[in-house]
């Protein structure tokens, strides 16, 4: 059984304030970790203060962190610091840091293998842009950003990595992929795994769904055979519709 993941990727919105009021109104309320895995990946000032105040069920994440341990890399994150900080995921490889500020799939797997030698639990991200999907190529584009993204990562290192398939089309569009669609790419990426690796391995890796994930489609979203949650942007913004989307996953798996 793989355990569900929901995280929000709040990206470049909220204060100090909002993000403090975000964690006070859903502290109490979160389940139970043993159940579902909470997760807010928010700006990188913001992750100290959210660290402290997270309670035991929510974990915090960064939205990106430097390959190097440190260096003269001016204006960047690294992994040794988020992890010393209480950090316990972070994402790697978002097409809005592949389309904005020139990720490439190397970089991507340079950074997870960082992650896992700090003991982050990366979430990776691979989709397809429209073009590709309307060329009929989604199976083969995500194909090979798993692979270049998986790189070297070891069977039993596997565990720890968790993936999102996020269609760039459906990415702040309201577009949301069809729980079908969704599923199918998932186990396009797990297949993928299965024959880096083996099936077994590529069993236990959790593999998220995001794009356009909301209060309302979030059920028939994990609903699917092979997706294990989900990464949230807009929707993750509200305490309110956080909460509920936590309380809809933790309603699935005690059916
Ligand atoms: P939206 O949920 O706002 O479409 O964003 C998805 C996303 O990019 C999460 O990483």
């Amino acid at each position: 059984m793989r355990k569900i993941v929901i995280a929000g990727n709040w990206k470049m919105f909220k204060t100090r304030d909002e993000a403090l009021q975000f964690i006070y109104n859903v502290n109490m309320e979160i389940p139970n970790r043993e159940m579902v895995e909470s997760v807010i990946c928010a700006q990188a000032p913001l992750l100290r203060d959210l660290v402290k105040r997270q309670g035991d069920n929510l974990r915090i994440g960064a939205q990106n962190m430097h390959e190097k341990s440190e260096g003269a890399f001016t204006g960047e994150v690294s992994a040794a610091l988020l992890e010393n900080i209480g950090v316990r995921y972070v994402i790697i490889g978002h097409s809005e840091r592949r389309e904005h500020f020139g990720e490439t799939d190397e970089s991507v797997n340079k950074k997870l293998h960082q992650a896992l030698r700090y003991g982050l639990t990366p979430i990776v991200c691979v989709g397809e842009p429209l073009a590709v999907r309307e060329k009929g190529e989604t199976d083969a584009y995500v194909e090979e950003q798993t692979e270049k993204a998986l790189s070297g990562v070891k069977a039993d290192e596997m565990e720890d990595v968790v993936i999102a398939y996020e269609p760039i089309w459906a990415i702040g569009t309201g577009k949301t992929a069809t729980p079908e669609m969704a599923d199918e790419a998932i186990k396009n990426i797990r297949q993928t795994i299965g024959r880096i690796h083996d099936a077994g391995t590529a069993d236990k890796v959790r593999i998220l769904y995001g794009g356009s994930v909301n209060t309302e489609n979030i059920g028939e979203l994990i609903a699917m055979e092979d997706i294990d949650g989900a990464l949230v942007g807009g929707a993750s913004l509200s305490a309110k519709n956080f909460l509920k989307m936590l309380s809809i996953a933790h309603e699935h798996i005690n059916k």
